[in-house]
């Protein structure tokens, strides 16, 4: 049955406090404030599609959890939503399983590149990409993307330019775009993946936002690129837990259709993982793959109302921050630089707007002054959000006003 988004929101926003909720019961230890409205980290305040539930409730009313591998009936959901969905056409052998997507670019990292060796990511970008190099004692280089207005795009001379000097071997790409929220054009990834074989560079496509698509653009996954051409040079890492909030569930994919780099991959893999697969994190992703797709649909339009909110408000009142395009994922970045100091941001949005956000010095050197609001909650919360935002500012104007006039 399809629900309105006010059915949607009562049937299933939970209160997540007490669930030792990243989020929310680590507010005190993360920010030193365990009152603040929490509108971080990516997971939401919504529970699983009603199906995973009892996937999950049968499972574990069976009651042994013992080594277990994955069922051709796992394959077949998975492929079937990311034919139905995006067209990709997968095949079995390309599949490897994981923890989590940041675990394997970890994994990638050591397993394609050397110590020293030059990564490119593309800043801003989300926050694990830069220790995922950095950790492994990788040299970090950074391409900024181009930001105009709150569009956000590829700057390919650069990368072009940076790929040369410093010779770089692995790029790691985000699509759909995590803080900027941009949805790639199959253009824009075409010049990015040509550029990177040219040069002989790797590319990773992080693509666990590629379910959240807010705006018109579709999602075209690196696969599907020039019907596949650069597929050769190239490993996908997805995942179900940002589309249907299964993140502590642990179970992850990464598709590699190059034999040539299976092989890599599967060598370097065996000396330091031997983990079998997550039972549960595998009966739930399968369950949602099978039958989350209206209640993902639902959510979708909670996403895109919540954002149509917090954009319409802030021009209206507050047109000077500037709320950049969200094409996809469900994460709203803010340009906050034209009415709070840069270096002031983190206590004007915790001090007086009560909200525990990403700030954008975790994306990128260079975009202190922005900040992360995560929109898969509640509209109560974005409500929050905005009104304290707006009203703080207004305090704040007051405040500078009389003492201009003493
Ligand atoms: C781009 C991107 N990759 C990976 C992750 C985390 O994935 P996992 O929990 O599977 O490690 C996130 C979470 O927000 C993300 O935004």
């Amino acid at each position: 049955m399809e629900l309105s988004t006010t059915e949607f929101i009562e049937k299933y926003a939970v209160k997540r406090t007490g669930t030792n909720s990243l989020k929310w019961d680590a507010l005190d230890q993360r920010y030193g404030d365990p009152d603040l409205i929490a509108m971080w980290v990516a997971d939401m305040e919504f529970k699983v599609p009603e199906a995973v539930t009892t996937a999950l409730t049968e499972r574990v009313n069976h009651g042994v959890y013992g080594y277990s591998y994955t069922p051709d009936s796992y394959y077949e959901a998975y492929f079937a939503w990311q034919e139905k969905r995006h067209n990709i056409k997968l095949e079995k052998d390309w599949l490897r399983f994981d923890t989590g997507v940041v675990n394997s670019i970890y994994g990638l990292v050591n397993t394609f590149t050397k110590p020293q060796d030059a990564v490119l990511i593309l800043t801003p970008v989300y926050y694990p990409f830069h220790n995922a190099v950095l950790d492994n004692h990788r040299q970090l280089v950074t391409s900024e993307l181009v930001n105009d207005d709150g569009h956000y795009t590829i700057d390919f001379k650069d990368i072009e330019a940076k790929i040369v000097a410093n010779k770089v071997k692995l790029l790691i790409q985000c699509s759909p775009h995590n803080p900027v929220g941009r949805v790639w054009t199959e253009a824009e990834l075409k010049q990015l993946l040509a550029i990177c074989q040219r040069h002989h560079v790797l590319v990773i496509s992080d693509e666990i936002h590629q379910d959240i698509i807010i705006g018109k653009k579709p999602f075209v996954s690196a696969l599907n690129v020039a019907h596949g051409r650069y597929r050769n040079n190239l490993i996908v890492v997805t995942a179900p837990s940002k589309t249907f909030n299964l993140a502590a569930m642990l179970n992850s994919h990464v598709i590699i259709p190059s034999d040539e780099l299976r092989q890599r991959y599967d060598t370097f893999h065996k000396q330091i993982n031997q983990t079998e697969v997550s039972v549960l994190g595998q009966v739930a992703a399968e369950a949602a793959y099978r039958a989350g797709g209206e209640w993902l649909d639902q959510l979708l339009n909670v996403v895109r109302s919540n954002y149509e909110y917090l954009r319409t408000e802030l021009v209206a009142k507050v047109p000077a921050i500037k709320v950049a395009d969200l094409e996809g994922t469900y994460l709203a970045w803010l340009d906050l630089r034209a009415v709070v100091p840069a270096d002031l941001t983190k206590e004007f949005i915790q001090d007086e707007c009560h909200l525990a956000v990403d700030f954008g010095q975790w994306f990128s050197k260079n975009d202190a002054g922005f900040v992360r609001l995560n929109l898969a909650t509640e509209p109560k919360y974005v409500h929050a959000a905005v009104a304290n935002i707006i009203n703080s500012l207004a305090k704040i104007n007051e405040t500078r006003a009389i003492s201009a006039a003493e």
